[in-house]
């Protein structure tokens, strides 16, 4: 398949292996977009507000979101906090809930109750380990904590590392990979160890984040030299790489209205995840990132559903169940609105031409 000509694509539906659905209008605003972007299984993160720290709070979560996107499998996080104890893992894992979220106290969007100290988890990382519950890792040190001329997710690897080497059964994601240095890391750890890839960072660089408020997000996208090797990862289809769109809606107003360099951190993708993963490998291909041929449905339908998939133990796709994705000119509209108008958020890349997606169901 030569991905710049090919008029017609057709793929298991994609797994996107983490999204924010907020809360309240705005997700239920979001939620009925997971399917829009060819996503059938999606892994949601728990940095509502308050985060989700208690599994009532998240099963209860489970049916609102299951409510608001009928056909969409919602797996579950809680929110790694002081209150996650060995004995909150065994009810978690008993009640169906598949992992736990670190986030480095302060790194990102609503991460202030988050981790300051990750000796103090240890014990909740066993249980974690026995119960077969999933680590995923907002893999970022605190600006103040990192050395200088070093980006904020290498500062981070060494933390990586040291928890696989302590618990190496435990299967850790490091979510949002954005550097080189990340994907070097990630490989150098065995197989319980794996990476989550967003489609902006296929995309974005420090150039765009740094002054568009829809660009910007944690981890900062970086140099172009590391949005290529992302590229440049998919194409070699290591399972340890799987897609995870970070998808992080934010009102509107809250992005435009921002003082520069202000905006909340997030960029939304949900409604066009699956093209816009195909437009940034296009892109890949017309920079000569990758060869012509070098994305074809099986490396496609590996990153976008089957790796993640199968890292997750979960079953693979209902065979019966396709998307297909054609192109017809379409591009993609400036926001998602609700009917009244009270809610909206900016979609990434407005104006851009993408393939129109479909479900097929036999
Ligand atoms: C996310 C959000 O808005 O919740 N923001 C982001 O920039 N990615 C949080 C996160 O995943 O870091
Ligand atoms: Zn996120």
């Amino acid at each position: 398949m030569h991905l710049k000509t090919v008029q017609r694509i057709e793929l298991p539906p994609a797994a996107d292996m983490h999204v924010h659905m907020r809360q309240g209008d705005l997700m239920k605003l979001v939620a009925p977009t997971v399917r829009q972007g060819g996503v059938d299984t999606a892994y949601v993160m728990p940095n509502l507000v308050p985060p989700l720290t208690t599994v009532d709070r998240v099963l209860e979560y489970k049916k609102d979101l299951e409510a608001a996107a009928p056909g969409v499998n919602f797996l579950m996080s809680l929110f790694l906090h002081a209150s996650i104890t060995p004995e909150v893992i065994a009810l978690a894992s008993a009640a169906g809930i598949t992992g736990v979220k670190l986030y480095p106290q302060g790194v990102t969007t609503n991460s202030d109750a988050g981790v300051a100290d990750l000796k103090a988890f240890y014990d909740t990382f066993a249980a974690m380990e026995k119960h077969d519950m999933i680590l995923n890792i907002h893999g970022e040190v605190l600006e103040s904590l990192a050395p200088p001329g070093m980006t904020l997710e290498e500062a981070f690897l060494p933390t990586l590392k040291s928890l696989h080497e302590r618990f190496p059964d435990l299967r850790i994601i490091l979510e949002h990979t954005s550097t080189a240095a990340a994907v070097e890391a990630v490989k150098a750890c065995g197989p319980s160890v794996a990476a989550t890839i967003t489609a902006h960072h296929l995309y974005l660089t420090e150039t765009e984040a740094c002054c568009n408020p829809h660009a910007f997000c944690k981890p900062i996208p970086k140099k172009p030299t590391d949005r290529d090797v992302l590229i440049r990862t998919i194409a070699e289809g290591n399972p340890k790489f799987f897609f995870g769109s970070d998808s992080a809606p934010h009102l509107l107003h809250t992005k435009n209205d921002a003082a520069p360099g202000k905006a909340p951190a997030g960029v939304f993708t949900q409604p066009f995840a699956t093209q816009l993963v195909l437009l940034a490998l296009e892109e890949g291909i017309e920079r000569g990132v990758i060869a012509e041929d070098a994305v074809s449905e099986e490396i496609l339908a590996n990153f976008l559903s089957r790796h993640g998939r199968r890292f997750y133990k979960l079953p693979e796709a209902t065979p019966t169940k396709k998307i297909v994705l054609e192109r017809q000119g379409a591009a993609i509209p400036e926001s998602v609105r609700s009917a009244d108008g009270s809610v909206e958020v900016g979609n990434s890349r407005a104006g851009d031409k993408v393939f129109t997606l479909r479900w097929k169901e036999a």
